[in-house]
């Protein structure tokens, strides 16, 4: 299940009223702006009208024109976000150079953007609330939100937003997926769509995840992936010795975990590695054959850099329980999310040879992961549906960048190929991973990832361009038409 979000460490100091600064890096720190808007809770039911929560926006409009500049909407995903990150950090140069307004809208039950704000008689995720928690129901909330924005009627009336301004949305990952999909179901909203790692397909069995973790640590030697495979394999065997079990789960600090959790924990917390774009520090712990050594190296890494992976939120116990305890916790709905519609279940790649985890992360338990928390044997996952409704890898719709990382495990589910209308682009280069462009652009980043961001520029000169003209020309028509009138 790894978490797929782009890491959302917002660091966030209020200054009171409703700005709050963001450090991006080292030595730049912005100032954004968070609101609150209401959004409707079910956008497919006639009384739509009967129910509003508070879903959670914020704004960064140091270098806003509302004459001339552009409208980004940086769409969110499966945990919380307080506006630009670090993450995204690529959106403070982007408003810079379009005279942007940048708007980040949280999504439904992530974060504080809970329809069902947990009580003594609610809890925010059961079964019977998350019911309302749907990709489409994600697209609807943009659509009405975009909508309103379009016509003023939000944030005080401070920006002066008109039809003058396009709009494009941003996303990575799954977010990256509902910016693709946005394009398709309401392309009268936005002139174009970023992509980035937009997972797209849906695939239940998804072991094309796992078999990129080989490949790409591939990349540092053969002896990379080796030695991790032998790592876990002497885990797997440390694990299932009751001499030996305790103190291995101590050390991991994941004493509450079931050895199958366990081996779950274990290698989805080293694909993170390579997930976010350390494919070369985790060969680096493993660049050795003796297992005590990695054991030891794997943890100091860990305790030195501060980042611990929390094991509690890989029980079952914690999966199952439908109350929101703080804004960071996503686990349980995303678990939702994937067990609902998306699979994407990593299970070991079935490449022989190329596994780089154990057998027991097969797709029994993935679902037994998902019948369990939600008590009910529908939520297993239904990729047709979802494909069917978006198009999957056939999806057709105009003016969508797509972007691959190629180290990203996640690019096997997006789209990689050009065709009318949608540009795909490859970023090819080392610990080029998930999202990678959208990060704060570092005199480091190598070519190819400098020609993704100017690729991507060229491509939104040419829909805001061509959006000034058709909006010039409309503009022209009605005049015309009063003067013949
Ligand atoms: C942001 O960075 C500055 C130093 O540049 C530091 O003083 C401040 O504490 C940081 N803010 C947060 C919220 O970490
Ligand atoms: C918008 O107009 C201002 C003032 O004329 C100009 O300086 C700026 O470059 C323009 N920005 C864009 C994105 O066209
Ligand atoms: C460590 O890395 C080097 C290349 O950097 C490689 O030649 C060597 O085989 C690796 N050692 C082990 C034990 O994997
Ligand atoms: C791990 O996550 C759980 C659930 O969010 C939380 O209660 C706990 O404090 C976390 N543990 C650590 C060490 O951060
Ligand atoms: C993504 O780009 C890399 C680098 O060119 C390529 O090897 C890989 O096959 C691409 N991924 C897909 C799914 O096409």
């Amino acid at each position: 299940m790894k978490a797929i979000f782009i890491l959302a460490i917002t660091l966030s100091l209020t200054l009171g009223d409703n700005t709050f600064q963001t450090n991006i890096t080292d030595s730049l720190t912005i100032t954004q702006q968070v609101w609150q808007f209401d959004q409707i809770l079910d956008h497919f039911h006639p009384l739509k009208t009967d129910t509003i929560w508070k879903q959670r926006f914020c704004t960064f409009s140091q270098y806003w024109n509302p004459l001339n500049g552009t409208v980004f909407i940086s769409i969110g995903g499966e945990s919380q976000m307080k506006g630009i990150s670090p993450g995204r950090g690529w959106l403070v140069q982007l408003a810079q150079t379009y005279n942007a307004l940048v708007i980040s809208l949280e999504h439904r039950f992530y974060g504080v953007s809970q329809p069902f704000p947990q009580s003594d008689n609610d809890d925010s995720f059961s079964v019977q609330n998350l019911k309302f928690l749907t990709h489409d129901q994600a697209l609807a909330d943009t659509a009405y939100f975009i909508s309103q924005v379009k016509q003023n009627l939000f944030a005080d009336n401070s920006f002066k937003v008109s039809n003058m301004n396009p709009f494009i949305t941003v996303g990575g990952s799954y977010p990256g997926a509902l910016s693709a999909w946005f394009r398709y179901k309401y392309p009268h909203l936005t002139v174009g769509a970023l992509a980035s790692s937009a997972v797209v397909n849906a695939i239940e069995d998804f072991w094309q995840y796992d078999n990129q973790i080989y490949t790409s640590t591939l990349k540092s030697g053969s002896w990379c992936p080796s030695n991790i495979q032998a790592f876990i394999n002497s885990i797997q065997t440390e694990v299932n010795d009751p001499d030996t079990k305790a103190a291995l789960l101590i050390q991991f600090q994941a004493q509450q975990l079931s050895v199958d959790e366990f081996l779950f924990f274990i290698p989805d917390n080293l694909a993170s590695f390579v997930q976010y774009g350390q494919r070369t520090i985790l060969c680096t712990i493993f660049n050795t054959t003796d297992y005590e050594t990695q054991k030891s190296n794997l943890v100091d890494y860990w305790n030195q850099n501060k980042n611990f992976p929390n094991a509690t939120v890989y029980s079952q116990n914690f999966l199952n329980n439908p109350k929101k305890t703080q804004d960071s916790d996503n686990m349980r709905q995303w678990l939702y999310q994937y067990c609902s519609y998306f699979g994407w279940l990593q299970t070991p790649s079935q490449i022989a040879g190329q596994a780089m985890r154990t057998s027991s992360n097969s797709i029994s338990f993935f679902e037994g992961q998902c019948t369990q928390a939600f008590q009910n044997s529908i939520y297993v996952p239904k990729p047709d549906e979802v494909n069917g409704f978006y198009g999957g890898l056939n999806l057709l719709a105009t003016n969508i960048i797509f972007t691959n990382g190629s180290e990203d495990p996640w690019q096997w589910a997006s789209l990689t190929k050009s065709k009318n209308g949608m540009i795909a682009i490859v970023s090819d280069c080392d610990d080029c991973a998930h999202g990678v462009e959208l990060s704060y652009p570092k005199p480091t980043d190598s070519q190819a990832l400098q020609n993704t961001r100017t690729t991507i520029k060229q491509n939104f000169d040419k829909w805001i361009s061509d959006f000034r003209s058709q909006y010039v020309f409309s503009y022209v028509q009605s005049q015309l038409k009063k003067i013949n009138q």
